[in-house]
């Protein structure tokens, strides 16, 4: 899975070369992504940003950038930055229920990710020996950066990604988000936009901009009517969201052979079980296709390198049925990227209780308003608080479950992804 062509398409990766001198990151342990370069160091005109460590000072218009944990146990987020002035860190540990505030400056572009079942040394220069390696090899089981606490590579898959760019656009005006399962999944993560000093846009609806992806059982609340269900909204702004997962369809989504650890068959797999039929881990990183198999079809590489070209494997698609507003591969973009104006901060979270949302393909067209005029107009408003325009929407958009009804042609895509599409063609 490890490789070193990933290595060589990441910007991230070189520009943390070149200033970390750190010659033989591209070895076998980190696995940058194939595809974050692609939606914002790729086509983002303005990105000859230098990357600094950070944290940014009052000059640098700090933006707040909080990390939370909902989940159950210890986790430890990690963060890589390719453009403008990191947070001072590259990760922590982060107790259940905890929150850590940070600031990155105003033209932050960076990723952050969770790192799960981790065991550090003293100093967090390592790992603790409980890995049998004598403080050589992987700190954690997944997300791991060579070892260490404070990250300087990006994470190995199977990580869930959370990716932006606070100075987006060819002007530098929009900020560019996404949740990625392109480099495969392993918590849950939810975004919330936190109102900045924009005042036009203290008013956005929370249920345009504050999506979540939920692939791990023990997190779905019920599906209410209202779409009012699920922390990253509230009653007044009801969230579109996946409606049709269920714990059970949550607990068999990836791929068998793209569990990081698969479970035992009975009878040393042996007997022809069907796979589906076998008790599967609660916590079950999938990895993606990509990392999988590191093929050129599968990471859109090569003669893939198109999207007429490239189409989606099967984890892409169970992948998009279960987060529907991630990117599932990379030439996943019309329903995979946020772009509004810049301006507020964000908060991750891992572990969100609620449910995987659906705002791209029911506010496309809103969206994309806002991304063009930079204002939050009344019809916007009126728009998202529709909640007979969501629920038909949603349910629109989730009654296309096959592959190809989801995916094979222009015509099945919703309006708002092609509006979408189109406004960023004019964008870059
Ligand atoms: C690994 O981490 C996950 C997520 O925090 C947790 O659910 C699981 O129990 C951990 N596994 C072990 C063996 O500690
Ligand atoms: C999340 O939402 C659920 C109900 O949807 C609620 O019970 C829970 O307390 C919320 N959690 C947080 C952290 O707000
Ligand atoms: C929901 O969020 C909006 C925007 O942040 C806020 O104005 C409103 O008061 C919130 N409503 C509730 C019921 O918390
Ligand atoms: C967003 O919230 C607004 C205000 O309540 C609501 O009208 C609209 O239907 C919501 N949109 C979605 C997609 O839930
Ligand atoms: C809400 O949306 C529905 C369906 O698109 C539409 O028929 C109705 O006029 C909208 N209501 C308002 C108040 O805009």
């Amino acid at each position: 899975m490890p490789s070193t062509r990933r290595c060589k398409n990441s910007s991230l990766q070189h520009s943390l070369l070149a200033a970390l001198f750190l010659s033989n990151i591209c070895t076998a342990a980190s696995v940058p992504s194939s595809h974050s370069a692609r939606p914002f160091s790729a086509r983002t005109v303005y990105s000859n940003r230098d990357v600094h460590w950070g944290p940014p000072t009052k000059r640098d218009n700090a933006i707040p950038l909080v990390i939370s944990n909902n989940c159950g146990d210890t986790i430890w987020p990690a963060l890589a930055s390719q453009a403008g002035t990191g947070p001072g860190t590259g990760g922590f540990a982060l107790s259940s229920g905890d929150s850590k505030s940070m600031t990155v400056s105003s033209d932050w572009q960076g990723r952050v990710w969770g790192r799960t079942n981790c065991s550090f040394n003293v100093g967090g220069t390592g790992p603790s020996n409980l890995n049998g390696n004598n403080g050589n090899g992987q700190a954690c089981d997944t997300g791991d950066c060579n070892g260490v606490l404070s990250c300087v590579v990006t994470g190995n898959t199977p990580v869930t990604l959370w990716e932006v760019d606070l100075a987006g656009g060819s002007d530098g005006k929009q900020t560019y988000y996404d949740i990625s399962l392109v480099d495969g999944y392993n918590l849950p993560i939810g975004v919330t936009y936190i109102p900045g000093s924009n005042t036009a846009l203290e008013d956005i609806p929370p249920n345009l901009t504050n999506c979540a992806c939920i692939g791990t059982p023990g997190f779905l609340t019920t599906v209410a009517d209202s779409g009012t269900s699920g922390n990253s909204t509230n009653g007044t702004y009801p969230l579109p969201y996946e409606a049709s997962q269920t714990d059970s369809t949550l607990s068999g989504w990836c791929p068998w052979d793209y569990q990081l650890t698969q479970p035992t068959k009975p009878g040393d797999g042996v007997y022809p079980y069907p796979d589906d039929n076998i008790q599967r881990p609660v916590f079950d990183p999938c990895l993606s296709a990509c990392a999988k198999t590191n093929s050129a079809k599968d990471c859109c590489t090569g003669a893939y390198d198109q999207p007429s070209k490239c189409k989606p494997s099967l984890y892409s698609t169970q992948a998009k049925a279960v987060c529907p507003d991630a990117y599932s591969y990379a030439y996943d973009d019309t329903t995979s990227t946020f772009i509004i104006p810049t301006g507020g901060g964000w908060e991750v979270t891992f572990c969100p209780a609620g449910r995987s949302t659906n705002i791209l393909k029911t506010f496309g067209t809103q969206l994309t308003q806002l991304a063009q005029t930079g204002q939050i107009s009344k019809s916007i408003l009126t728009d998202a608080s529709n909640i007979t325009l969501i629920t038909q929407k949603s349910e629109a958009s989730s009654g296309a479950t096959g592959e190809n009804s989801k995916f094979g042609g222009v015509g099945s895509r919703s309006l708002g992804a092609l509006v979408v599409c189109v406004a960023w063609a004019v964008f870059w």
